[in-house]
């Protein structure tokens, strides 16, 4: 169905991809209004896991991950077929959460504080990733290019300044990555961070798999991150995400930003960044 959707989107011109909810971009296809309502009333569980990520930092990653973690736990193949993010789920989006067995894996681009009230209440663990802001930009920039479904004609430097002045689909990096500093040492809340995570994969599954309170071997936190190394999920894309496999693992690196930024460029995220994140304990891992 998406991929029809997606097709209709491409009859659309790129200015009417997207449209504002509170104040914020989505993309019309396959976003639009009524799922970012439906999605307010949605209702945790306590045994929920909540990836969450702003665009571009490594969801689709994650899901990968969970999916093996999870299906070591319950004894399951795990799903091929990545999960969408909740935002994606049509008019039915309450009913098709509802029927979800538990434990359900959920995703959201969403800010925290658009997270509806019941995930923090229920104390639903919930797994964030981040990115530093330079090569998300980047990642952001070739995805809107490649998609249908955004805005795929904007030069680099307009997406530049677009990103930065949060006028981006779900919003500012930085009001994102500032409300997760907030909540920083929830105990329901484990943040990572890309950069982290390809320096030490397995460490990472590790500690992941241990915050969600799974005890894994260490032989299966070693085949999990094997399996979740880029190239290894680049080469079971065409399985997982059909024909959106090429667009979704591109790079897969840390610095590709080199590549892309003028030297006054990369200075105006600097400025931005120690304006907005300096001190912060997220900034600090936020390495570039
Ligand atoms: P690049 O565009 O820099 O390659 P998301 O899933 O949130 O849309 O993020 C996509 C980014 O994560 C892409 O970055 C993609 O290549 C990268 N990515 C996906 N799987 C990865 C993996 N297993 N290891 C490292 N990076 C990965």
């Amino acid at each position: 169905c998406c991929l029809s959707k997606a097709q209709a989107a491409q009859e659309v011109k790129d200015e009417d991809k997207l449209y504002r909810y509170k104040g914020v971009l989505y993309p019309r296809v396959p976003c639009p209004e009524e799922n970012l309502k439906a999605l307010e009333s949605v209702e945790a569980r306590e045994d929920d896991i909540l990836l969450v990520a702003y665009p571009k930092c490594g969801f689709n990653w994650m899901v990968g991950v969970l999916r093996k973690i999870r299906a070591i736990e319950t004894r399951s193949e795990p799903e091929s077929r990545m999960s969408s993010l909740m935002e994606f789920l049509g008019p039915d989006m309450l009913q098709v959460l509802d029927r979800a067995p538990s434990p359900r894996l959920l995703g959201t681009h969403l800010h925290p504080d658009n997270i509806p009230a019941s995930f923090y209440t229920k104390k639903t663990k919930m797994l964030v990733i981040f990115r530093n802001p330079k090569d998300t930009l980047v990642s952001f920039y070739h995805f809107s290019n490649n998609s249908l479904v955004l805005q795929s004609g904007l030069s680099w430097d307009t997406f530049f300044s677009q990103f930065l002045m949060g006028d981006v689909p779900w919003g500012s990096y930085f009001d994102h990555a500032l409300a997760w500093e907030k909540r920083i040492d929830d105990a329901s809340v484990m943040i990572v961070t890309y950069e982290e995570l390809k320096q030490d994969l397995s460490e990472g599954v590790r500690q992941i798999s241990s915050f969600l309170g799974f005890s894994l071997t260490d032989a299966q936190i070693q085949k999990i991150s094997e399996d979740s190394t880029f190239k290894a999920m680049k080469e079971s894309s065409a399985h997982s995400h059909g024909t959106l496999g090429s667009i979704f693992f591109r790079k897969g690196e840390v610095g590709d930003w080199r590549n892309h930024f003028t030297a006054e460029q990369s200075q105006e995220m600097d400025r931005a960044f120690s304006k907005q994140l300096a001190g912060t304990r997220l900034g600090a891992r936020l390495h570039y």
